[in-house]
């Protein structure tokens, strides 16, 4: 009998179109993400589900799942699931590492840019028609080239970013667990307390995923820590920064801006406060974004939910505990 696999929103037809070479797969057409009556009800009997971050895989959803072996989520981070329940429950949890590092890299020094730079702002300026004559004094902003960067979170992204940065002739400091030998060496990156790294870096960009340790860790303390001059880029997930205080942060003056593609709670609408601030460059979770990689991570997910379903190992399980 052909297994079956619900996909929860239309995605890079090349993964579909693998899925369907070994399945039977039933799609959820709809603009915005599936109900959860509607998860509840497709989980059911499927042995396979294609998730991204706007679904809540959680306990209750998971307690209707009668067949399911394997959750494809379509994204590296995977807070949108309850890891714990589904490993009780036997079934393997997988994401899509190391195909999206360099395209989400791209977008937080594009940001590093847009807001540094004033570009989106200078957009703003000549389309609104303010633009009279050259000036000397008009939208000074700071530089990138030999500016401090400070990366929390070395991962694979944040190394993406510091190569990056290190060919703009930053000086690079990190925060992480652990001693990243090659940054060190590569691009002469230094690895610095948080404090440190809050207290120096011109710009702080967070490259660390969503865990409860990681909530908040940028909150009214570590604003008041940093320069005035500093720019918070955020591309990993909006819960790890308190919103709140970013914005008395921003509101105040204790930093100069920030480019965030992520948020506290997502979609955020035009009448959310961040949308009134002029020193910050907002775009809707977009790191991503591009055709190429968006392809990968559809033929990522897909191809490891097929492997799971034939008896294989996927090498991006997030609970390999589940097949030990
Ligand atoms: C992820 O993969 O976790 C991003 O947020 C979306 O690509």
């Amino acid at each position: 009998m052909m297994h079956k696999i619900y996909v929860t929103r239309k995605i890079p037809q090349q993964g579909l179109d693998l899925l369907k070479r070994y399945a039977e797969v039933k799609i959820w057409e709809g603009e915005l993400p599936p109900p959860r009556d509607i998860l509840r009800k497709e989980i059911r009997e499927v042995d396979g589900i294609l998730t991204l971050l706007t679904d809540r895989i959680d306990k209750e959803i998971l307690g209707a799942a009668k067949n399911l072996k394997v959750i494809g989520n379509y994204a590296v981070g995977f807070d949108n699931i309850d890891i714990d329940e589904a490993t009780r429950r036997g079934i393997v949890v997988t994401n899509t590492p190391g195909v999206l590092t360099e395209t989400t890299a791209d977008l937080a020094f594009a940001l590093m840019m847009a807001v540094g730079r004033n570009i989106v702002r200078g957009d703003r300026y000549v389309r609104e028609g303010n633009w009279k004559t050259w000036e000397p004094m008009l939208l000074l902003g700071m530089d990138i080239n030999e500016a401090t960067l400070g990366i929390i979170g070395m991962g694979r992204i944040g190394q993406a970013l510091a190569r990056r940065a290190f060919g703009f002739n930053m000086r690079i400091l990190y925060y992480d667990e652990y001693n990243i030998q090659e940054a060190e060496r590569s691009f002469n990156a230094k690895k610095v307390s948080l404090e440190e790294l809050l207290q120096v870096s011109d710009y702080i960009s967070i490259h660390a995923p969503l865990t409860p340790s990681t909530r908040n860790m940028i909150g009214s303390k570590e604003f008041s820590m940093m320069r005035k001059e500093a720019i918070l880029i955020n591309t990993s997930r909006g819960l790890l920064v308190d919103e709140a205080a970013l914005i008395e942060a921003l509101e105040r003056g204790t930093i100069a801006g920030a480019g965030l593609d992520v948020f506290q709670e997502e979609p955020i609408g035009k009448d959310h406060p961040l949308c009134r601030l002029p020193n910050v460059v907002l775009v809707p979770h977009i790191g991503s974004a591009s055709y190429h990689t968006r392809t990968k991570m559809a033929l990522m997910a897909a191809g490891s939910i097929i492997e799971t379903l034939t008896g294989k190992r996927p090498e991006n399980i997030v609970n390999p505990e589940v097949l030990a």
